[in-house]
């Protein structure tokens, strides 16, 4: 059958993850979280005290750095060689700073090789900031999934708590709203609605609703 693309973008705690996640599984896709490379090379930087700014630093790194995924139990498990680094990536620390590191042109075109080769051979679900803009231009669905910034700071805020994680509510939105205009207005890639995306506004929406929407919209293509 024919090979399969489904990109995902969208700003900061929109769903993304969770319903590419689902759908994936669903269709019997393979499932990309690009997000996560990016928090993987920021975690590495801050682990071996590299410089942020220092660009050539961060490429030798990140040209010794395999970043690669597996699923135990349904749940998804992030390596930087070899290391199990799933909830680091998650730390505020990364979070904070992963928007500085995602800015960086040769940063951005490596994972973005690296991210067409995983897409090049099997259908899959991609999801990040310009899956439907630059990684995969022809994608069949491009969905761009948005939602207010006080659901989805109420959003990360719960996933925060069941991970021990204690931010307030307050800060989390700020941070949301900081990290989506960094990454809206940079340069390189910008987070855009691909011309040929559907919007889809999550707002109230249940993750089953959302990954009906979605679903149904596939089905309009394959
Ligand atoms: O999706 P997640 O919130 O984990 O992404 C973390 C950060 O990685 C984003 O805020 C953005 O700066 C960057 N990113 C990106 N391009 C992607 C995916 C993520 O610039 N395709």
């Amino acid at each position: 059958s024919k090979q399969i693309q489904v990109a995902i973008d969208g700003p900061a705690s929109a769903g993304k993850s969770t319903v590419a996640k689902i759908l994936a599984k669903k269709m019997g896709y393979i499932y990309c979280d690009t997000g996560a490379m990016y928090r993987v090379v920021t975690f590495h930087a801050l682990e071996n005290k590299i410089d942020l700014k220092n660009v050539e630093e961060l490429m030798n790194a990140l040209n010794h750095l395999d970043i690669s995924f597996d699923y135990v139990e349904g749940v998804q498990h992030v390596y930087a060689n070899g290391v199990d680094v799933t909830t680091d990536i998650r730390m505020p620390d990364v979070t904070n700073h992963v928007s500085e590191v995602a800015a960086i042109k040769e940063i951005r075109h490596e994972l973005v090789n690296r991210q067409k080769a995983i897409s090049a051979s099997q259908s899959i679900v991609m999801d990040g900031r310009d899956i439907g803009t630059v990684v995969l231009p022809d994608a069949d669905l491009k969905i761009f999934l948005v939602a207010s910034v006080k659901e989805r700071a109420e959003r990360r805020y719960k996933e925060n708590v069941s991970k021990g994680i204690m931010t307030s509510l307050e800060v989390l939105q700020k941070e949301i709203e900081d990290r989506d205009y960094y990454d809206s207005h940079r340069k390189e890639s910008p987070l855009i609605q691909a011309k040929d995306a559907i919007k889809v506004d999550t707002t109230g929406l249940s993750i089953e609703e959302v990954v009906k929407v979605i679903e149904n919209e596939l089905k309009k293509v394959i």
